[in-house]
This record gives C-alpha cells, sequence and structure tokens, in this order.
C-alpha cells in the first residue's frame, strides 16, 4: 500500500468549496479519502458532486467553521462517517491590507475568528478522537505572513503568525500520541480569495486591491501559484509519507520568503 494511500480515512477539508481546499479535497478522495467538504458557502456541494462523479467519496458540511455549533456538527459527521480522522484547517480570509493603526475591529474580530479561532475549536474537537484511535495528521493553511509581516495586513498577518504559534504547540504537545500537525505557507495563488469569497464573508476586502497589492510579491518577479501546487503539499503532509514531519511551517511560494 502506497504511503499517499488515504483509504478508510475521512478527512475534514475547511474551506474545500474553492481554490486550495477544493483541490486538496479533489486529491485526497482520488487517494481514497472520504473528505467532509466543509464551506460556509453552498459549493461545498459542487464540490462533492465533483468528487462522486469521479467516483470518490464525500459529503458537505455547509456553515460558518468559526462558529463551535457547526465545528462541533462537522466533527460528529466526520466520526460517524467512520476511519481514522484527519484535518485541514483551510478556510481562511484577507484583509484590509491595513496597518493596525486604519484596521478596524470588525476586520480584526473576523479574521482572527475564522483564520485562527476556528482551526483551534477544530483542533480541539478532533484531538480526542486522534488520541483515542493512537494516529492523527493535521495540516494548517498558514501563509507567507506566518512568517513575515510584509506579506499583508495587521489582522491577516496576527491571524497566520497566530496558527504557526497553534501548529508548532499542537505539534510538540501530541508527538508522543503519533499525532502530527504542520502547516504550509503559500505566497501568491490564484484563487477566489480577493474576490467572490470575499463577498461572502461581507467584503472582507476591496476587490479593487487585487493579488498585484501584495507588494512584495508584485516586486518580486514572483509568479503566482495554481492551488494544485499548494495541494500536492497539503496532502504529502497529511499523508504518511511525512509520518516524521512535524511542527514544520513549510513555505510554498516560490522562494518569497527566501528573499
Ligand atoms: N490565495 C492566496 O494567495 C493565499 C496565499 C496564502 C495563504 N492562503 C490561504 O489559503 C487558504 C485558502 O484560501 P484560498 O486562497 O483557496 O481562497 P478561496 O477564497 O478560493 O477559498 C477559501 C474558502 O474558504 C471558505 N470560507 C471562508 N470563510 C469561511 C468560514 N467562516 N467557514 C467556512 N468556510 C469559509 C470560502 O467560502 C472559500 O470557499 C486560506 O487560509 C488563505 O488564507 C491563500
Amino acid at each position: 500500500m502506497s504511503l499517499q494511500d488515504f483509504a478508510g480515512q475521512t478527512i475534514i477539508v475547511t474551506g474545500a468549496g474553492s481554490g486550495i481546499g477544493r483541490v486538496t479535497a479533489l486529491r485526497l478522495a482520488e487517494r481514497g479519502a472520504h473528505v467532509i467538504v466543509a464551506d460556509i458557502s453552498d459549493s461545498a456541494e459542487d464540490v462533492v458532486k465533483e468528487i462522486t462523479d469521479a467516483g470518490g467519496q464525500a459529503s458537505a458540511a455547509v456553515g460558518d467553521i468559526s462558529d463551535q455549533q457547526v465545528v462541533d456538527d462537522v466533527v460528529a459527521q466526520a466520526v460517524d462517517t467512520g476511519g481514522r480522522l484527519g484535518l485541514v484547517n483551510n478556510a481562511g480570509i484577507m484583509d484590509k491590507f491595513d496597518g493596525a493603526a486604519e484596521t478596524e475591529d470588525a476586520v480584526w474580530e473576523r479574521c482572527l475568528r475564522i483564520n485562527l479561532t476556528a482551526p483551534f475549536l477544530l483542533t480541539r474537537a478532533v484531538l480526542p478522537h486522534m488520541r483515542k484511535a493512537g494516529v492523527g495528521a493535521i495540516v494548517n493553511t498558514g501563509s507567507a505572513a506566518s512568517l513575515r509581516g510584509a506579506a499583508a495586513g495587521a489582522a491577516y498577518t496576527a491571524s497566520k503568525h497566530g496558527l504557526a504559534g497553534l501548529t508548532r504547540n499542537t505539534a510538540y504537545t501530541y508527538s508522543r500520541e503519533n499525532i502530527r500537525c504542520n502547516l504550509v505557507a503559500p505566497g501568491g495563488v490564484d484563487t477566489n480569495i480577493m474576490t467572490t469569497s470575499a463577498a461572502v464573508n461581507e467584503g472582507d476586502i476591496d476587490p479593487s486591491h487585487g493579488l498585484a497589492a501584495i507588494t512584495p510579491v508584485h516586486e518580486s518577479a514572483l509568479r503566482t501559484a495554481e492551488p494544485e501546487e499548494i495541494a500536492a503539499i497539503i496532502v504529502f503532509l497529511l499523508s504518511d509519507t511525512a509520518s516524521d514531519v512535524n511542527g514544520v511551517l513549510l513555505p510554498v511560494d516560490g522562494g518569497w520568503v527566501a528573499g
């Protein structure tokens, strides 16, 4: 059996209705996982259809993943599905690329709630099941803004740095229980985060900012990645191929944070 075979596993992927999460869900299902496609948008249903039409297994969970009740329901759905549990904390929103002086309370709170508190709530909810099973893997979608100060605004940067801390603490705390937790840190990726997804979250970003607003990407001639390139690394970190990789913050950015 391949170490990247997910047969017998149920993997929750948040933000799987679009972008990086959608492709991650498709690739995990191709490798035999039952994917819980969790998203605040109905697009989760479309991704489930894409997976099942291709012969894979998936079910949708539509709701705001920063809500404790939704988290409890999603984890119960995954546990009822059965098998070894995995988690990809991927749902996220942008801020308005403002520094602290210009950041509104609402933007700060929504960004922290969705990008950091939601992964915490889900991590807390899945851990008892993983500990009982004696195995588990979690991958968090961070950002270059997990590692640098110049990749986004204050709220997004703080949320993604916080996610790096949650990743390392979870990795260290449960390492002796065969539970791993890692973070991918993408640079610019061609997804809907600046456009349609922002609208779902009541305009967290002015779409006119566009990807080019992320100055370092714009200035350095680094290309924008495809969601596929990030999903491949998420799948790798979640898989048994990465059985001794724990607590890593892995840039997948074409060299942006190296500069
Ligand atoms: N696109 C980039 O350039 C880039 C760069 C670095 C990191 N990231 C990170 O990648 C992750 C995925 O984003 P993407 O670029 O694929 O964007 P995307 O907007 O295409 O997908 C994000 C999905 O998350 C969902 N979502 C948002 N809030 C939610 C909530 N409260 N509950 C449930 N679902 C919710 C959206 O509906 C959307 O389907 C995010 O965490 C983002 O911060 C993206």
